[in-house]
Formats: structure tokens, C-alpha cells, sequence
């Protein structure tokens, strides 16, 4: 494929949601979010396809067959082949991480329209929505709630840094929040999910391919930590008197690490809030983020386990309390080993990845055969400004994936 074309669709959708460093601000249901919507909606009307929003907010565009008219003929498969990914970002995260699986799979299907080829079973694209939890801190929102995996009720009492709830949020972009929950009969009509994503480590470079297939995901999650003391003058308070969460909050940021490097996983806090948040004043409370990954279940426990513990003692010698709540848990994702291994032979013998990132191909795997392509990132930079990949690597991408769909839907 040609590079020019795959440079002009990317520049085409390139401008919205991107912020002067370059990073994108692409929050669910926010204008940017809406602007990418309607460019979704145009590139589908463009070619033809047909599109719809599902209940949850997903989009999607569907390339059907023709319906038979030769008596005696069998009707076409009508389990449809699924592919896509998302258009939100973490804040100021890169260009790729979910938008070059939509901006692919629209090149994907122009590549076959250009040989002649013909879907024998509906061939959709999907933009799912908020997949990094960017707004709502629940990442694969979308495909969580189709799958079942979050209670609707819960979804629309969400609420984003604002303290605007997502059912708010819903109703000021003009969709239903009351519509959410789970839709067992369109999962039923899934033949396939395939998602293509730029890597977010540097295997590929390693193994010098522009193309792998994803074995697992890691098991991930994210919990909030929650450290409340009291608030007091930074000036006059004796240190013997404070109770400071924001010691606790410097432990458990340490002790994250530690925990992590000890047990063979990652443990992340980037995210914090204190309050009132003020130079002179002792924090009254400390809200922080826990994003941690190992590559089994077992290993994971073992973080939280023991990180909870050293914090809560460190907690008990502060003088403060402290509280851990799961806001998402995701365990081990194998990707559906005979699609994995068949597009791996397909892309001529193509390197298997494991990943510690999540995906919605993470969340749909439980319910659909589920496979991910992934277009080699030659630094590894991902959830940053810096997240790139060349476009003769996403031409390359679009090819294997074009060729996956050839192979599955026509
Ligand atoms: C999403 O990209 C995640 O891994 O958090
Ligand atoms: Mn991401
Ligand atoms: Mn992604």
C-alpha cells in the first residue's frame, strides 16, 4: 500500500483534540470526542457503509454483502468480522494509541474494495468509547458495558475530574445515558474481533518486524488510594502534632515501586489530588491512583497484597487513614489461540507479543474469537506525545490487516 495514502487519511483526522505539545486531549463524549465521531461518520458515509451507534456509544460502520439472488445459493455468513479500536486518549497522550486501529481498518477495507474483493459476512469497524478511562477513570467503558462487565447504574454515577457524571455528560452530547448496559444479542453477531494498535513497548524493533500478533494481556487494574489526616498551619503546626497524608501518599508512591520490582510486575502512581492543595497549609486529604500490572494473576495479588499492608502500617506511624478500592480489575487475556496462530501464518510467520497494556480486544476476548496486529513503535513510547510509528510500518499494518479480513470475512 501506498505510503501517500495512509499519510493523507492520518493528517486527515491528525488536528482534532491535539494540544500544543503536540499530545491529545480526546476525552469522551468532550467536542474533540464529537469532532472524531462526525469524521467517523463521514469516512463511512464516503465509502458507503452504513453506520450506527450502539447503546453504549460505540460507533460503527458495516461493509455488507451483497444478498444473494441465485436461487439455491446459500445466504452469506451473516456473523460479521469486527474490527477498529478507540479515538480517546489518555491527557496528552500520543497520536496512535487507538486512533491508527480506526484510521487502519477504513484503509483496510479500501484495500480490498481496490483488488475486487467481496464480503461473504458483514465486515464493521468500531470505534469504541472511552477505552482509556482518560475521563471517567474506568477504562474500556464501552466495551465493558456491551460485555456486561460494568453495571450501567454504576457507568452513569461515574464522575470526571469536573465532577461531571457520565449520564451528564451523555445528555449534553445528545446521547442516552439511560440506554447503557449490556447487549448480549450484537456480541452474538460476532464472527471475530480483530484490533490493530500501535505496540507500546519496543518488541517488535527487537525481532525487526513491522507487524506482530498479541498473545496476552497482562493482568491490570487501577485502585484508588485514598490518605485522610488533618489540615493545619504549615507554619505553627509542630511536626510532632501533624497528621500529613501526604507522607503516607510519598510511602505508598515508594513503596508501589518496590513492591512491583520485587514481585516481577509495574506498579504506577501518576495521578494525584490533594486538598485543599494549598503552599502553606498541611494536606487534609490525598487522593492517588494505583495502575499496576504483573504478568499473572498470582503475581498481581501479591503487589496489592503487600503494598496495601506496608502502607496501611506506614498509615498507623502518620496518624492518618487510609483506604484502597479497586476501580477497574482486569485478569489474564490469551487471545483465542487457533485465530492467533492462523493470522500469525498468514503474516508469513509474524512474531507473538505479550502486552501489559489493556485493550477493548481485552474485554470482548471472553466473549468473541479475539485477535490483535500490532505496528512496531521503534521507541516504545506510548501514552506521550512521543508514541510514533513510520508510515511505510502503518502501511504496513493496513496490508496485514487487509489480508486478515480477506481472510476471514471474504
Ligand atoms: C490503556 O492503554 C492502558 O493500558 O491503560
Ligand atoms: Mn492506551
Ligand atoms: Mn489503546
Amino acid at each position: 500500500m501506498d505510503t501517500g495514502e495512509f499519510r493523507r487519511l492520518w493528517d486527515d483526522l491528525a488536528a482534532i483534540g491535539r494540544a500544543d505539545d503536540g499530545g491529545y486531549l480526546r476525552f469522551s463524549w468532550s467536542e474533540a470526542d464529537l469532532a472524531c465521531r462526525d469524521w467517523f461518520r463521514a469516512q463511512a458515509e464516503d465509502r458507503g457503509l452504513r453506520w450506527e451507534t450502539d447503546r453504549n456509544g460505540n460507533r460503527y460502520a458495516w461493509w455488507d454483502p451483497e444478498p444473494t439472488t441465485v436461487p439455491g445459493e446459500a445466504p452469506p455468513d451473516d456473523r460479521a468480522v469486527l474490527t477498529g479500536s478507540h479515538f480517546d486518549s489518555v491527557p496528552h497522550g500520543g497520536a496512535y494509541d487507538g486512533p491508527l486501529g480506526i484510521v487502519s481498518a477504513f484503509l483496510a477495507v479500501d484495500r480490498l474494495r481496490a483488488e475486487g474483493a467481496e464480503p461473504r459476512r458483514p465486515i464493521g469497524i468500531v470505534a469504541f468509547t472511552e477505552e482509556e478511562g482518560g475521563r471517567f477513570g474506568v477504562p474500556c467503558l464501552g466495551s465493558r458495558l456491551t460485555t456486561g462487565a460494568l453495571d450501567p447504574a454504576a457507568a452513569r454515577g461515574l464522575t470526571d475530574p469536573d465532577g461531571i457524571t457520565l449520564a451528564d455528560a451523555m445528555r449534553a452530547a445528545g446521547a442516552d445515558p439511560d440506554a447503557l448496559g449490556p447487549d448480549p444479542e450484537r456480541l452474538d453477531r460476532l464472527d471475530a474481533f480483530v484490533e490493530l494498535h500501535i505496540e507500546q513497548g519496543r518488541g517488535l524493533d527487537g525481532e525487526g518486524a513491522a507487524v506482530g500478533v498479541a498473545g496476552a494481556v497482562w493482568p491490570h487494574g487501577r485502585w484508588r488510594v485514598t490518605v485522610t489526616g488533618e489540615a493545619d498551619h504549615a507554619g505553627t503546626t509542630r511536626l510532632a502534632d501533624r497528621r500529613d497524608p501526604m507522607l503516607t501518599f510519598a510511602f505508598a508512591v515508594l513503596a508501589a515501586r518496590k513492591e512491583a520490582r520485587l514481585a516481577g510486575g509495574l506498579a504506577t502512581i501518576g495521578r494525584v489530588e490533594a486538598e485543599p492543595n494549598a503552599t502553606n497549609a498541611i494536606a487534609a486529604r490525598v487522593t492517588a491512583w494505583l495502575d499496576a500490572r504483573a504478568p499473572d494473576d498470582t503475581v498481581l495479588e501479591a503487589i496489592l497484597r503487600e503494598f496495601e499492608s506496608k502502607v496501611q502500617d506506614r498509615a498507623a506511624r502518620d496518624g492518618t487513614q487510609v483506604s484502597i478500592t479497586p476501580e477497574s480489575e482486569t485478569t489474564l487475556v490469551e487471545f483465542d489461540p487457533a485465530l492467533r496462530d492462523r493470522i500469525a501464518t498468514l503474516l508469513g510467520g509474524a512474531p507473538v507479543l505479550p502486552t501489559g497494556a489493556g485493550h477493548d480486544a481485552g474485554v470482548l476476548a471472553a466473549h468473541v474469537p479475539t485477535a490483535m496486529l500490532f505496528v512496531r513503535n521503534p521507541t516504545g513510547v506510548s501514552h506521550a506525545p512521543g508514541e510514533a510509528a513510520s508510515d511505510e510500518d502503518c502501511a504496513a499494518g493496513v496490508e496485514a490487516l487487509a489480508a486478515v479480513l480477506r481472510d476471514l470475512a471474504c
